[in-house]
């Protein structure tokens, strides 16, 4: 039996070991993608071929921990139902024995190229990273071509995450990285045939512009054009929180500007985180056939208390977010849940004309563990508004300090944390609740927190209060269970 041989039957089997556990946990999700078994982190190769989309996932089937990470692999034709398919890389080689990492697939005459990183650590735990390539003729299985770039002069061994784009007649690739002098940055790579790469310097962060000196190390970057300008995501570690901003243990956003493929220069705005809440990291875009400009993203952060979250017990943990669609309104990025998200709803929902003064009201109507909530028309005259959801998580809009807030209660000391961002007007809230995940979508996408979260698996009351006279719209959908 070949080492790939070998690692894909042992992962089967932790798959069968735990089945029953895993499907037990009263905090497995209905319409989220998950693990089988063990950790799921980032969202790889996300890609749009051959009508089907298929996304990878960064897998470590033996336990709730990182480690040698394989490719695990779901595909879909609606962005809704999703087919569990065959583990796409295993760590088998030498140049990938500690994980296959993050990366990213372009159709190329036909076939899928994966970029990934190959991680390898000796016994001293000293690092080498190999950015690799991987060719599929049917979308499910991959022929390893080995390393096609080795970490450039100027660089640490942390340099990982290819994001790989054809512009023009050539090929691009960035690249997360840590600079000899332990700066954040991102690298950029050009290529004719998609297997010699030339390393054309750091194209953000280091120790110039806008990002300079910003955290010491960027993981994950994906520059594309959107709306007629560029779009640089990445995910940035080392940021000291700043008031309501860098709350989490990592950050995940973007900066906008041009990039010129000629000079490989990048003239860009101030970063701005991409969503509010408590867990999104590692975002990974694609252009669909219908030319939108889809995200999705890891819906946890890196060393945020990661073995407290109860589903540890269950042998499973992490999930991925919605897909969602981006556009730019007003030099800004903004995320609205995928259109098809739609088919999840179970017939034509409810809807209620809600009053309020300065009381807590319980729609019977409107609760339900699996479901979508939209909130329109939105007047508060005065003071605060919120909706409570199973007892565990608040959102509340202060109308006099103009801003937004997240509760919920910790997983690790049941205390209640926050996040929160400023926002001037409150007129529409869409809400996906998936028995142990939140995400709420405000105005239309202008800001979205994602959050997981964990109330008593029993509990599926919504409550909806104000400190003074407010009126809204509420619609409410049940959702389909797809996993
Ligand atoms: C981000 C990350 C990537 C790396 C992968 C390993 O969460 O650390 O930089 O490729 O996860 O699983």
């Amino acid at each position: 039996m070949t080492r790939d041989e070998q690692l894909r039957k042992e992962a089967a089997e932790a798959v069968s070991e735990h089945k029953n556990t895993v499907v037990s946990d009263p905090y497995r999700l209905h319409y989220h993608m998950m693990p089988p078994v063990g950790l799921l982190n980032d969202p790889n190769g996300f890609i749009q071929w051959k009508g089907t989309y298929h996304l990878f996932y960064q897998w470590m089937p033996f336990k709730t921990g990182h480690g040698a990470k394989f490719w695990g692999h779901y595909s879909s034709t609606d962005l809704v139902h999703w087919k569990e398919e065959e583990i796409a890389l295993a760590p088998s080689e030498w140049f990938e024995k500690n994980g296959c990492y993050s990366g990213s697939a372009i159709e190329h005459k036909e076939r899928i190229y994966a970029f990934y990183t190959g991680n390898v650590k000796d016994e001293e735990g000293n690092r080498e990273s190999y950015q690799c390539l991987a060719v599929s003729d049917d979308g499910l299985t991959f022929e390893k071509k080995g390393p096609v770039i080795e970490v450039p002069k100027g660089y640490t061994a942390h340099f990982r995450d290819p994001k790989v784009w054809e512009q023009g007649d050539r090929y691009y690739m960035v690249v997360g990285a840590q600079t000899e002098d332990l700066k954040g940055a991102v690298a950029l790579f050009s290529s004719d045939n998609l297997t010699e790469w030339t390393h054309e310097g750091i194209l953000a962060g280091g120790d110039k512009g806008r990002i300079k000196d910003f955290g010491y190390m960027f993981e994950c970057p994906d520059l594309f054009s959107l709306d007629e300008q560029d779009v640089l995501i990445f995910s940035p570690q080392g940021l000291e929180a700043e008031g309501m901003k860098y709350q989490n243990v990592y950050q995940a956003g973007y900066v906008i500007g041009k990039f010129d493929p000629e000079t490989f220069s990048f003239d860009h705005g101030e970063f701005e985180e991409l969503d509010r809440g408590f867990d999104f990291y590692a975002p990974q875009t694609t252009v669909d056939a219908k030319g939108r400009r889809i995200l999705f993203a890891w819906m946890s952060v890196p060393d945020q208390d990661e073995q407290a979250h109860p589903t540890v017990d269950y042998k499973w943990l992490h999930i991925m977010t919605l897909p969602r669609e981006l556009t730019i309104v007003d030099h800004k990025v903004i995320q609205k849940p995928a259109r098809e998200l739609e088919e999840l709803r179970e017939g034509s929902g409810v809807i209620h004309q809600a009053q309020l003064n300065g009381e807590t009201i319980f729609l019977p109507e409107i609760n339900g563990k699996t479901i979508e909530l939209m909130l329109e028309e939105i007047v508060i005259e005065k003071g605060w508004f919120e909706i409570n959801i199973h007892g565990a998580a608040r959102l509340v809009y202060s109308s006099e300090q103009q801003l937004v807030t997240l509760e919920r209660k910790s997983y690790v000391d049941g205390t209640m944390e926050r996040r929160q961002c400023q926002l001037n007007d409150l007129e529409s809230l869409q809400v996906f609740v998936d028995i142990s995940s939140i995400e709420v979508f405000i105005n239309e996408g202008r800001e979205t927190f994602s959050a997981r979260f964990f109330p008593d698996p029993k509990n599926s009351e919504i409550t909806f209060g104000s400190s003074h006279k407010c009126s809204f719209v509420a619609k409410k959908w049940d959702l389909k269970k797809v996993f």
